[in-house]
């Protein structure tokens, strides 16, 4: 049987920082609170003339470096993100093009936090289905062109960035994505929203339209979905694969809040050398939190091949899910 195994990894965020004292100075804020109930200190964000696709560039030429393969032997690139620098087309297309791989499909995946967990599911799939032998799956969000930077609930918590990986099909191998779960509630629809920009609100001539181009966002509510989302995510993957609590080698949940990640640590019993935490020098990337704190924890060699690695997410849609990959 094929495998879909994961053999190279990279991440990009913006060189620009912005820190919790930088955001006493816009908003009533203050340090104190920021990192209690968030656990963040500072977040990467774009500065003008950089783009989503510099970060998907940057995080895709690492990854293809590490797999150590021809860019020319990538037949699929999937890009999950819900901050693309255009309606359309694609960043995976634009992407494809950048790398100079003229022969591969690519398409968005729009989840937003939970893209990436979407996404390496969807490729593990497309590999072992025999469709394709190896994928790009790039995670990436720049919500900063989102935010409201006068809006202190909001702008408090995000952050840019970018993660890739390459998987390509293997045989003999008990390497691979073991399981994947995906959720969604479209009932919690208006929890995290963008209004404007879509075709129901579409921007005017003018560059401007009546609607909120900013993320609005019910943060208790969303709070209260992303503990059960975790728990439940994580507790399906785990039944469904059949793999044991006291096997998973490492927890890299969605870098959201600390308090959520915590939550969901203590839920599953893991101690805390089990759990990688990066939230609090990216603070909430979206789509590019859980590839980032992948490749991270590769770079600190806290992660290593045969480790069984348990990823979880949660976001806008409402969106969730879990991957268990043999690493
Ligand atoms: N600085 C200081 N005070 C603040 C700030 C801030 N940045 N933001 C809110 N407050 C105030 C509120 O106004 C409120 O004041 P009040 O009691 O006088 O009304 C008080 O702090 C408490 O506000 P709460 O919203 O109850 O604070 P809470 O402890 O719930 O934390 C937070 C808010 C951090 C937003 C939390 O609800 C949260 O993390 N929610 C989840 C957000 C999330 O993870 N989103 C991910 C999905 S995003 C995606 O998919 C794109």
């Amino acid at each position: 049987m094929k495998r879909a195994v994961i053999t190279g990894i990279g991440h990009a965020v913006p060189p620009r920082i912005l820190s919790n004292a930088d955001l006493e100075r816009m908003v009533a804020t203050s340090d104190e609170w920021i990192t209690q109930r968030t656990g963040i200190r500072e977040r990467h964000v774009l500065s003008e003339g950089e783009n989503c696709i510099d970060l998907c560039i940057e995080s895709s030429q690492k990854a293809i470096a590490s797999a150590g393969i021809a860019p020319e032997s990538i037949d699929l690139v999937i890009v999950a993100t819900v901050s693309a620098d255009r309606v359309f087309p694609s960043t995976a297309c634009v992407l494809q093009h950048a790398l100079g791989i003229p022969g591969a499909g690519a398409y968005d995946l729009g989840a937003a936090c939970a893209g990436f967990i979407f996404s390496v599911g969807t490729a593990a799939a497309m590999i072992e289905s025999g469709q394709c032998n190896t994928i790009l799956v790039v995670g990436v969000d720049v919500l900063s062109r989102f935010i409201d930077y006068t809006d202190r609930s909001t702008c408090v918590l995000f952050g840019d960035g970018a993660g890739a990986v390459i998987m390509q099909a293997m045989e003999n191998t008990d390497r691979g994505v073991i399981g994947t779960v995906y959720r969604s509630d479209g009932g919690g629809a208006d929890f995290i929203a963008v209004e404007a920009g879509g075709s129901r609100h579409p921007m005017t001539n003018e560059g401007s339209c009546n609607f909120n181009p900013h993320i609005v966002m019910a943060g208790s509510e969303t709070y209260r979905f992303a503990v059960n989302a975790m728990g439940d995510a994580c507790l399906s993957v785990i039944e469904k694969t059949g793999v044991n609590v006291e096997d998973i080698d490492l927890f890299v949940p969605h870098q959201a809040n600390l308090r959520i990640i915590r939550s969901a640590q203590q839920r599953l019993g893991l101690p805390d050398d089990k759990v990688f935490v990066n939230v609090e020098k990216y603070g909430n990337t979206s789509a590019g939190s859980i590839p980032l704190a992948l490749s991270e924890a590769v770079e600190q060699g806290r992660l290593k091949q045969g480790m069984n690695v348990l990823t979880v997410g949660f976001g806008a849609g409402l969106t969730w899910g879990a991957n268990l990959i043999k690493w």
